[in-house]
């Protein structure tokens, strides 16, 4: 049983590979996925997959609970975390262009049991983000349609049947969520038909999210006052993690979810043309220029009003109510995070059914996952898997639990992957790597350790969750996997 947890997938260098090129080699003469994706597509992606409900929501409660003004320093930290875990995933991207992402670089450094761990990770993030992304994209559809354009709609229809209150789930007298699992299904359909056609949505969208969040620069920025931002770092209240470093500190780890999703960028390296350029591209462009959006809004933000005002779920919306100059813009910052969150939950379901399809592939998941479209070459059936159980939990369970676990499967995954880079260095230092980390030695080990350690706050509140997640992947694992693995089988 060792044998077959530890036994690594062979990696050979993936050479030039271009447009149309299949990857993960066809089996019995099936289709492939095409390589269509270029680097504009890839940063926008990105873009598609990380600004979303981190900064439209999350932000404001870690401003006025635990970091003031100093939010912008948090999301410093955070950014950097993620910034040595991007490099690690740009080396990997490059050199071995599957739609694996993490848990493909598993399989060939860290043995099968390790990757199958991580790929189970990998579904906490993608599925379990586009199911709590949904849902937060259901509360502000919600609002605009209530508030906004004074229409009626139904009461039951609002929210899941149940709801997790001091430690157990009680009643929330609602049937279930409905805008949840409807925009689930419909971005379900746009992935099944291709991958152009969804890179092509997510561009427009990602557009519209970004105007939205120039204009708030643009226009918040003449009514910033600079006394809002005094003290920079309010002081500590005597309790860890409220203001104070510790509170900087903590509203990292909270932010840290806005930064979710690039790594999704990766999941596409399977239908891109030229990855080894493509990829390193992708993936860090994507990060930078989210990084600087958001420290540009925090900046706008905690300027426009006092930190302590901002503990709202609609922040950006909320700094405007400072003036009533900046009335106006609400609706379109409503519009801009609908827009946002859209193709978040996009991204993070292509992502899904992405690996899915490689975990398959190798053996690990039944055929049906693995299966491609004739005409659309889009991982159908995987789509439709995937999409019905994300509407289901959309619909059913209530946010909060869903959203505890995104984050501690992404940092493991994280993790594993700048161990991984440096196994493969020890392991083939020969392979041509188009794309070196650099000082691999520091920045590796220091990803992977601030990424345990952001996971182990997290493992502390929530543990009972997630064993029971990694013990559903052992069942499946040593029911399934273990037998079927193409390793296994020699193939
Ligand atoms: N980064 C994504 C968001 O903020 C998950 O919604």
């Amino acid at each position: 049983m060792l044998k077959s947890l530890l036994r690594v997938k062979p990696v050979e260098p993936a050479g030039h590979v271009d447009a149309g090129e299949p990857i993960e080699g066809s089996l019995d003469g099936e289709a492939t996925l095409k390589r269509t994706l270029t680097a504009r597509h890839l940063v926008l992606l990105g873009m598609g997959a990380v600004i979303g409900a981190g900064i439209f929501v999350v932000t404001g409660q870690a401003a006025a609970n635990h970091a003031g003004p100093a939010i912008m320093l948090s999301f410093v930290l955070a950014g950097l975390a993620c910034a040595f875990a991007g490099l690690c995933y740009a080396e990997f991207a490059a050199m071995l262009p599957v739609s694996g992402s993490a848990y493909s670089y598993a399989y060939a450094t860290l043995g099968e049991g390790m990757a199958w761990f991580i790929g189970w990770c990998l579904v906490l993030e993608y599925l379990f983000a586009s199911s709590s992304v949904a849902v937060g994209w259901s509360a502000y559809m919600i609002s605009f349609l209530t508030t906004t354009l004074h229409l009626p709609f139904p009461d039951a229809l609002t929210a899941a049947p149940i709801l997790w209150q001091d430690g157990e789930f009680i009643s929330s007298g609602k049937l279930f969520n409905l805008p949840a699992v409807l925009i689930v299904l419909a971005i379900a359909g746009l992935l099944y038909v291709g991958v152009t056609q969804s890179s092509f949505v997510n561009a427009i969208i990602v557009a519209i999210k970004v105007t939205v969040i120039c204009l708030f620069v643009g226009f918040g920025a003449m009514y910033v006052d600079p006394a809002n931002w005094t003290p920079f770092i309010p002081e500590n209240t005597g309790t860890f993690g409220e203001f104070g470093w510790s509170g900087v500190l903590r509203a990292a780890s909270i932010v840290f979810f806005a930064y979710i999703g690039f790594d999704a960028v990766s999941t596409a390296a399977g239908e891109t043309k030229d990855p080894q350029r493509n990829m390193p591209i992708g993936l860090l462009g994507s990060l930078a220029v989210c990084t600087l959006i958001y420290i540009v809004v925090c900046a706008v933000m905690t300027g426009l009003m006092s930190y302590t005002s901002l503990g709202t779920d609609k922040p950006v919306a909320t700094a405007l109510q400072a003036y009533a100059q900046l009335g106006w813009l609400k609706t379109w910052v409503e519009i801009g995070a609908i827009a946002g969150l859209s193709s978040v939950i996009l991204v993070m379901m292509m992502g899904q059914t992405r690996v899915a399809y490689t975990i398959s592939r190798d053996g690990l998941l039944p055929p049906v996952f693995g299966r491609v479209h004739p005409k659309f070459r889009t991982p159908h059936l995987s789509t439709i898997v995937v999409g019905l159980i994300a509407a289901t939990l959309a619909g059913l369970v209530p946010l909060s639990v869903l959203g505890e676990l995104v984050a501690m499967g992404t940092l493991l995954a994280f993790a594993a992957v700048c161990i991984g880079v440096l196994v493969l260095r020890r392991t083939r230092p020969d392979m041509h790597r188009a794309f070196r980390v650099p000082a691999v030695w520091f920045v590796a080990p220091a990803g992977a350790l601030i990424c345990l350690g952001l996971f182990a706050m997290a493992f502390a509140d929530h543990w009972q969750v997630f064993v029971l997640w990694t013990l559903l992947g052992l069942v499946i694992y040593f029911g399934y996997g273990i037998r079927h693995s193409r390793l296994a089988r020699g193939a």
